[in-house]
């Protein structure tokens, strides 16, 4: 697969197989995404990859922290408006669910993804994310994509840190920095046609000399 068409063809995805990727293939993507760029080459990410049991237990106490704690009216109503009038609009149209049941309950469920791959760094509570961290994710999901391989990076679970902290055992002088769902695409799911839009150039860059 050509570059370029692997950088444009790659998409999120939110629906995933069930079936368990083999660790020999998981290791292949992790030995193509160490050739990320970072400062100085300091190389700052670690990564967890949770799966099985643990993997279902945190999506049990995500769930369950968000049956505990739904979103009130107000903001829920204000998401749906947001991404009615948004760009994920057709997204949740072909979800058939509505915006919060959609990507939120859908992100604390990793999508149904069988591994979410956590990347963290080494360093103190507030500390700057390294900027290598997401060359790093970014190469991943693009080495995924060749390989047959959906991604979705889920910002919503970072959201709820000390489940992360817990379930992905990140140790105390790490600070976790991106949680990624993985696995094998449901090629039967329409959510997964959906091809989000972007800017033109112009909208976005200026030139100066
Ligand atoms: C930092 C970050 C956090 C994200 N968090 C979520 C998330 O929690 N749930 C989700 O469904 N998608 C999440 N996404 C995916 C974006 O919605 C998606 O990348 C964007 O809509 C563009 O679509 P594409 O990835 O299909 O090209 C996240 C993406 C980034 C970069």
């Amino acid at each position: 697969m050509e570059l370029i068409e692997a950088i444009k063809g790659r998409r999120s995805i939110r629906a995933f197989r069930a079936d368990p990727i083999p660790r020999e293939v998981i290791a292949n993507l992790l030995e193509i995404a160490r050739w990320a760029p970072s400062g100085a080459n300091s190389q700052p990410w670690r990564v967890t990859i949770v799966q099985g049991a643990r993997l279902e237990a945190w999506r049990q106490a995500l769930l369950a922290r968000l049956a505990e704690n739904p979103w009130d009216e107000a903001r829920r109503r204000a998401y749906e408006v947001r991404v009615r009038t948004g760009s994920l609009a057709e997204l949740v149209g072909l979800a058939g669910r509505s915006a919060y049941e959609t990507l939120v309950e859908g992100s604390n469920r990793f999508y149904g993804a069988p591994v979410a791959v956590v990347l963290s760094f080494r360093g103190q509570e507030g500390a700057r994310v390294p900027e290598a961290i997401p060359a790093f994710v970014t190469t991943l999901m693009l080495a995924a994509y060749e390989m047959g391989l959906g991604t979705c990076w889920l910002g919503f679970v970072m959201g709820q840190g000390d489940l992360l902290r817990e379930y992905a055992q990140i140790p105390v002088d790490e600070q976790p920095a991106a949680v990624i769902a993985l696995g094998y695409p449901d090629p039967a799911a329409p959510i997964n046609r959906f091809r989000s839009p972007r800017e033109p150039v112009e909208a976005f860059t200026r030139w100066v000399e």
